[in-house]
């Protein structure tokens, strides 16, 4: 899984509004479906489609034959993705990312995973089905931001605290990844890099503030504030804020395809 807040209505609610005004997720989405290579007739899974974003950018691409595999855990997003896309060509459906039964062996030609995967909290099983599902030449396209990924290849440490951390992150995909510890990841789910990209742009501070009222965007904090609690924060934070500022956003993506293990 990965944060329960996913699961919310109000965070289907505010994912669309935020979707809707800005263009952040339709950035993300072009150069994902661009590093896929994706071609007409081919049969892709959208793993954690959300409200459709990725999706919609994958069914252009595709032209009139292939199909779409939307597959998302949250029944609210997925409601609001149905309202958004109506193709023959669209299969949605209601599944953790590390089970989906629904798809068979071996079945599809691409998986992109947009703004999702170092969200997973079970990524080795996540890897188990990507393999399955993925055909043995096909790719699988990810991506991530900073500062859940370091945009370096950082030796294995001498210190104990840092190489326990290094190794959680090599083996089961805990905690922030960099260029090193993800390769060995995938490795060790059978997977090689075979591109990376990444991808800078510019949030406006008009951006940060509709991105943080989704509620699944501030849900991390430890111990958790109420959402009502963190939308009055959000809204002082606002009105002290100098309103031009804006901050760079740094995005990873991956190319990864299986090798035998
Ligand atoms: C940031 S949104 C990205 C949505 C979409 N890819 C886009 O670009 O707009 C992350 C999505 O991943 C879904 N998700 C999170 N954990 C999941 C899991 N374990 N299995 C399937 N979907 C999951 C969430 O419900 C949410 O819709």
């Amino acid at each position: 899984m990965s944060s329960p807040a996913w699961l919310e209505t109000e965070t289907a609610r505010r994912y669309h509004n935020f979707a809707q005004q800005t263009t952040m997720y339709q950035e993300l989405s072009h150069l994902m479906v661009q590093l896929a290579e994706i071609e007409p007739g081919m049969q892709v899974l959208d793993l954690g489609c959300g409200t459709g974003v990725t999706t919609q950018a994958v069914l252009e691409t595709l032209g009139e034959s292939g199909q779409v595999f939307a597959v998302d855990v949250s029944e609210p997003m997925l409601a609001v993705a149905r309202g958004q896309i109506n193709s023959a060509q669209v299969t949605f459906i209601q599944a953790d990312a590390a089970t989906i039964p629904h798809l068979a062996a071996q079945s599809v030609d691409r998986i992109v995973c947009n703004s999702v995967f170092w969200q997973f909290r079970h990524k080795p099983e996540v890897m188990a089905e990507i393999r399955r599902v993925l055909r043995p030449e096909g790719r699988f396209v990810f991506n991530a931001p900073e500062p859940y990924f370091i945009f370096e290849a950082i030796p294995r440490s001498k210190k104990v605290s840092v190489l326990f951390e290094q190794l959680a992150a090599e083996r089961y995909g805990v905690g922030r990844q960099d260029l090193r510890s993800i390769a060995v990841f995938l490795q060790n789910c059978g997977f090689e890099i075979i591109g990376k990209q990444m991808l800078e742009r510019t949030r406006s501070a008009a951006e940060s503030y509709l991105f943080m009222q989704i509620p699944v965007a501030t849900a991390w904090m430890e111990p958790p504030l109420e959402y009502e609690t963190r939308l009055v924060l959000l809204e002082e934070a606002q009105q002290l804020a100098e309103g031009n500022q804006a901050t760079k956003q740094r995005w990873m993506y991956f190319v990864a395809r299986s090798i035998s293990l």
